[in-house]
């Protein structure tokens, strides 16, 4: 199922239409269990992902399914309150409106969220880990299809998708925060099922430093693009194997949600002080 750039397109229009005036500077995608950190900012108007043509409604639990044009720190913000996943069946388009609206509004960040299985050592549920790098496991790619040029280089480098100074300036807000925090690789596999133990093992032999079942289409779409990408993973589990009790969803978002705290402050300070060549716009697509 390759990526429907006529919908993508349809999905800006629509947005666009309804949102004449936003000029969004930066863009959030909140993962599992940070559904919540949406209050954290200003809202000026609110649309259900239903409504936006390619995108559709969230099918699972803890992520709202909204798309907020909101504000904090003076940074116009398009917050996108969930995610769509490959996982849910309805192939690449969903997955890439986020960064595709993002794009046509001429938006050059996005950080995005999610949660996470720790499989590093060290890593433990409640961390918090900046992403350095991923491997993509998920037997596809959503730049798969036909060469559409809105969507970057036939063949796009990914040698650096995550902005190492975005990644730096991350680390001096947790410190100075007094946060602790991690970074890692991220691994992503399609889900919707957990690893068992042995595919965490083959992971952590892989180079994985946590694994997760998003985030990296996203990433790799937005830096085909020309957007800068920044990612933080909510560690809301140490992964299959690792630990004595079966995986849950609901766990899952416990956890996430009791760090909700701890995010706050990290964006709060980060929107407050996001250099400004990262957030300037480009002309709207
Ligand atoms: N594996 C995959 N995805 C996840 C996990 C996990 O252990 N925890 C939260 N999302």
């Amino acid at each position: 199922m390759t990526m429907d750039y006529y919908q993508l397109s349809m999905a800006a229009e629509f947005v666009r239409q309804q949102w004449p005036t936003a000029r969004p500077r930066a863009g959030l995608l909140l993962g599992s269990g940070w559904d919540a950190a949406a209050n954290f900012f200003t809202k000026r108007a609110s649309l259900p992902y239903s409504a936006i043509p390619g995108l559709g409604a969230s099918t699972v639990a803890g992520h709202s399914g909204q798309l907020h044009w909101c504000e904090a720190s003076g940074v116009e913000t398009f917050l996108f309150q969930g995610r769509r996943h490959f996982y849910e069946g309805a192939g690449w388009t969903p997955v890439g409106v986020p960064v595709f609206l993002l794009r046509h509004f001429g938006t050059q960040l996005l950080f995005l969220t999610n949660a996470a299985g720790g499989i590093r050592d060290d890593l433990r549920a409640g961390d918090l880990m900046v992403l350095t790098d991923h491997l993509n496991l998920m037997g596809s790619n959503p730049l798969i299809g036909p060469h559409e040029p809105c969507a970057g280089p036939r063949f796009p480098d990914l040698s650096q998708v995550y902005v190492p100074s975005l990644g730096k300036r991350l680390e001096r807000i947790f410190q100075a925060l007094e946060i602790p925090f991690r970074s890692g690789v991220y691994a992503a596999l399609t889900g919707p099922t957990y690893e068992t133990p042995a595919e965490v093992r083959m992971l952590r032999t892989l180079g994985a430093d946590a694994v997760g079942m998003s985030t990296v289409p996203e990433a790799l779409l937005a830096h085909a693009a020309g957007l800068k990408v920044a990612a933080l993973s909510c560690i809301a589990n140490t992964a299959a194997g690792l630990q004595a009790q079966p995986l849950t969803h609901a766990d899952v978002i416990k956890t996430a949600q009791a760090t909700l705290p701890r995010l706050r402050g990290v964006l709060e300070n980060l929107w407050k002080e996001l250099p400004d060549e990262l957030i300037s716009t480009q002309p709207v697509a």
